[in-house]
């Protein structure tokens, strides 16, 4: 595949060497595609295929991917919907029924916000599917960063991007520090953004709200801050931002205070070369944490193409790289969790699954207002709670001169049977507890705060 488009855009010149040298090759899938148009024999693609009564007693006379009888007894999934290879992007139908619950996540209003509406609508990609966002997450790294390379994370993050980014592509991740008087510290993005700006062609960042391990989750006008702190950064540095927006626990939102669209919205609306990648997954947003389907959406610009048949076109190279990384790694995603996924949408239907999903946000909210009310009552100078308003965390920072966050987690533990994640990292400031309330029952949340006040005491 020729990339064209692709090398008009800033994308180009920011991808990896990986990124600029992946492409999904036509080999299987050229001849397969032909095949199932044109042959009368196929022998191309290699999956064991038969008349249903030749391998099944009593089975049809209909051809289908051999299965064993066995598997029947735990689904009630036709086979052709959980054994054969899902397309290596992902089964089209799924990929086109979450662009559309993207658009819907944005929450447009069609009246007042229809030119924003339409350029959504217009410039995102289809997704492409990954296995979970963990995978996107690697995905969207290794084609933008080198061995060696910057990357502009918040000091209090997800543990596994250090294993991806750092562990595993070699490249560096650049901290800022995450709050200042209980607010998002935009001075300390703005100086990492600067520092980056100096050495590197391209400013790449990874933004995660509701975070983990905090709870955080911007005000809307700190989401404001941030979207014109980047388009700033972006006209003056003259360089690439590109964003990537790690939305695993979106829809978990408990205050009306702070913002409930994710920040990949007004990012993408934005005309300048601020480019935002989104991640999201069945994974939290629909409570199937096996199931391992994710999907990674990219944000273009309208200056990037002249004519309609040139977004088209651009689409398809940007879907065949990414396509390439996924043949080269896992090959496809699961089938049987992404038929799942379709049924939920078209068989069930959106407002179904919210309102059961809505009897989940609702204890976990509970929970969170529990925990935050019980926690505020404690009368200790040496901790402190991160602003936190959704996803399934909050973090409790703990006065490094006395109480050292992983001597606490042990002590809590053994004397007082509470099992939270301590993190410590005096390198980026970080002394405390991640507690995951998303796991802790709303009647046992009063027990869970004695203890850990106990437990200070005690310390
Ligand atoms: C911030 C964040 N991103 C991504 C993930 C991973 O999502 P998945 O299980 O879909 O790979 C998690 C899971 O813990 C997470 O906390």
């Amino acid at each position: 595949m020729k990339f064209n488009y692709i090398q008009k855009t800033p994308l180009y010149d920011s991808f990896s060497e990986i990124g600029k040298r992946i492409f999904l090759p036509e080999g299987i899938f050229h001849w397969s595609g032909r095949a199932k148009k044109e042959a009368e024999l196929i022998g191309t693609i290699g999956t064991a295929y038969g008349f249903e009564k030749d391998f099944i007693e009593g089975g049809s006379s209909d051809w289908l991917p051999c299965y064993l009888n066995e598997i029947a007894e735990y689904t009630s999934l036709n086979v052709k919907q959980i054994v054969p290879y899902a397309s290596i992007g992902g089964l089209i139908e799924i990929r086109e029924i979450w662009k559309d619950w993207i658009i819907r996540k944005a929450n447009y209003d069609k009246e007042k916000e229809n030119d924003s509406l339409l350029r959504l609508e217009k410039y995102i990609t289809t997704p492409v599917i990954t296995a979970g966002v963990t995978n996107g997450i690697y995905h969207s790294c290794s084609l933008f960063l080198n061995s060696g390379e910057i990357i502009i994370a918040p000091n209090k993050r997800w543990g596994n991007y250090d294993n991806i980014i750092e562990k595993f592509i070699g490249a560096k991740i650049k901290s800022f520090e995450f709050f200042k008087d209980q607010n998002i510290n935009l001075e300390s993005l703005e100086s990492a953004i600067n520092e980056v700006a100096k050495i590197q062609e391209k400013i790449i960042m990874i933004l995660n709200f509701p975070n983990n391990p905090t709870g955080y989750v911007p005000l809307k006008k700190e989401v404001n801050e941030i979207v014109s702190l980047l388009r700033e950064q972006q006209k003056t540095q003259e360089k690439p931002i590109l964003v990537i927006v790690d939305d695993a626990y979106e829809p978990y939102v408990y205050s009306d205070e702070v913002s409930n669209r994710s920040i990949f919205y007004d990012l993408h609306q934005l005309d300048e070369n601020v480019i935002p990648i989104k991640l999201d997954g069945i994974t939290k947003e629909l409570l199937m944490y096996g199931g391992r389907i994710g999907f990674m959406t990219f944000g273009l610009k309208s200056s990037w193409v002249k004519k309609d048949e040139e977004l088209e076109s651009l689409k398809s190279e940007i879907h065949n790289k990414l396509e390439g990384f996924n043949r080269a790694t896992i090959s496809n995603c699961n089938h049987f969790y992404q038929s799942i996924t379709q049924k939920l949408f078209k068989e069930k239907g959106i407002e179904q699954f919210l309102s059961s999903r809505k009897k989940v946000k609702d204890l976990l909210k509970k929970r969170y207002e529990k925990i935050n009310s019980e926690l505020i009552k404690i009368n200790n100078p040496d901790i402190s709670i991160d602003p936190n308003s959704g996803g399934f965390f909050l973090f409790l920072n703990l006065n490094p001169n006395k109480i050292r966050a992983n001597e606490f987690g042990d002590h809590l533990l053994r004397k007082f049977k509470v099992g939270i994640i301590p993190i410590e990292k005096p390198e980026e400031k970080i002394n405390g507890i991640r507690i995951a309330y998303c796991s802790i029952d709303l009647n046992d949340i009063p027990e869970l705060v004695r203890r850990i006040n106990l437990a200070l005491d005690d310390f």
